[in-house]
């Protein structure tokens, strides 16, 4: 009998990247693999990776390190995703105990890869970044139940000046309305309640059959009976038309909660940057989702320190955040990334400057937050069981907003299983989260 073919595999970075990997699970399993919890036990240890920012990439290359010495005992190693494209064969060289080196764009490759690696070859798939191709799998393995990732679009088009993404993942290309659709539908009738679609920039989304634009995508994947909410990320400005807010007035299961990354609130450095929109125009679009019917949450990316950033320019930031008023932001000292056009210019804000601008921005939107956060006083919210905190005896809800609202279950009452729906009575609030009581 031949030995049993086992995998330990590892993900590093975006929502993409942990849909990847489950697409990659799930196409090892095809081919025999079974999936193992450590990597002693696996014969094949797999870093699906991240390249965004210096220390992400960084980390990947320390447990290489760490795991060279365990290449005696027979086992391979593979490096996915962002900085397997963004190295290439060098990764080879500077790991020598690596066999496979793959980027997210030769995904469907990968049966050929792994029968190569079987026969003790090297294996690499890096070419494909050209490709119009999206990676279409009925394997994926998804890891939760009730809520799961959808991809829409792959790669991106868009090269801001400070992003290794266009190089890393490849050519912008959509899959089609009715494969989304109908993969939404088989994810309806197998339980799934709730679905994100999931892109680079997922309002780039085109129908290459050209059936539904992306709000009729949205609206169309919201009206499927038994998805209860449909979220969407990530979103850039420029392709962010009023018709989307409109689509979320329309749907109720389309939640009520858009990320909209803004990078910088100063419109010459968002021109450095290749943003291609000015501050007014990225107000503007909050401003329609602001006059929409139902409250719309609305979350931001922020990079400080991007070259040439003076203080006015970051104090522009600040005052965008009040502006604003956004309900979470995801804030970043700009880190220099091979290839892209800002590594040519000097990186000009020296790393404590840039920390220092972080530190000022988090605490700015901490207090914009612990003041925002008080409105859902009182109120009664609709969340998803997620789990449970055993410690603080409590259990965990997300709402509509993509906020979490921890709370306790009623007096008497059976705990209510993760995955189902409960209403809840806000009673207190906090920045980052919200505390309250299960109703009824
Ligand atoms: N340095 C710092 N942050 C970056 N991001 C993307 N590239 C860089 C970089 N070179 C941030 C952006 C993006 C988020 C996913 O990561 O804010 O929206
Ligand atoms: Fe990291 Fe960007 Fe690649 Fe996602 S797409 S894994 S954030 S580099």
């Amino acid at each position: 009998m031949a030995p049993e073919k086992t995998f330990y595999l590892e993900t590093f970075g975006c929502q993409m990247n942990v849909h990847d990997s489950e697409k990659v699970v799930g196409t090892l399993i095809s081919q025999g693999y079974r999936q193992v919890e450590s990597v002693e036990e696996a014969g094949l240890v797999l870093y699906n990776t991240c390249s965004i920012r210096d220390k992400a990439e960084q980390k990947v290359f320390h447990r290489l390190a760490d795991f060279r010495k365990l290449e005696r005992q027979g086992k391979k190693f593979g490096v996915l995703g962002c900085v397997a494209q963004q190295e290439g064969e060098k990764i080879f060289d500077r790991a020598p105990h690596v066999s496979l080196v793959c980027g997210s764009a030769s995904y469907r490759n990968l049966p050929e890869m792994l029968v190569q690696l079987e026969a003790g070859k090297r294996a690499a798939g890096l070419d494909d970044r050209q490709t119009t191709e999206t990676f279409e799998t009925e394997f994926t393995a998804r890891s939760n139940p009730h809520r799961g990732y959808i991809t829409i679009i792959e790669g991106c088009d868009k090269f801001c000046a400070f992003c290794v993404v266009p190089y890393t993942r490849g050519r912008e290309r959509s899959r089609t309305s009715e494969s989304i659709l109908a993969e939404a539908r088989q994810m309806a009738g197998s339980g799934y309640t709730e679905v994100q679609l999931l892109g680079q920039n997922v309002n780039s989304y085109h129908d290459p059959l050209k059936k539904k634009t992306f709000s009729e995508l949205l609206a169309a994947v919201g009206e499927i009976a038994g998805l209860k909410r449909v979220r969407f990320t990530t979103s850039h400005p420029i392709d962010f038309t009023r018709d989307i807010v409109d689509a979320i007035d329309a749907v109720p299961a389309l939640c009520d909660h858009v990320h909209l990354p803004v990078q910088s609130g100063s419109t010459r450095v968002l021109g450095a940057m290749q943003r291609e929109y000015t501050r007014d125009d990225y107000l503007e679009r909050i401003a329609w989702m602001k006059a929409a019917r139902r409250e719309i949450s609305i979350t931001t990316d922020i990079i400080v320190g991007f070259p040439g950033e003076t203080e006015v320019e970051f104090e522009d930031t600040l005052s965008l955040l009040d502006a604003v008023c956004y309900d979470g932001t995801f804030s970043f000292k700009y880190s220099p990334r091979p290839n892209t056009p800002a590594q040519t210019m000097a990186d000009s804000i020296p790393e404590e400057a840039k920390s220092r601008r972080l530190a000022i921005l988090q605490e700015h939107q901490k207090e914009i937050q612990k003041h925002l956060s008080k409105r859902h006083l009182g109120q009664i919210l609709e969340v998803m069981v997620e789990g449970t905190n055993p410690t603080r005896g409590q259990l965990i809800g997300r709402t509509s907003q993509n906020k979490t609202l921890n709370f306790t279950a009623a007096a008497g009452n059976p705990e209510p299983a993760p995955g189902s729906y409960v209403r809840v009575h806000v009673t207190a609030s906090f920045p980052n989260s919200l505390l309250g009581e299960m109703v009824g």
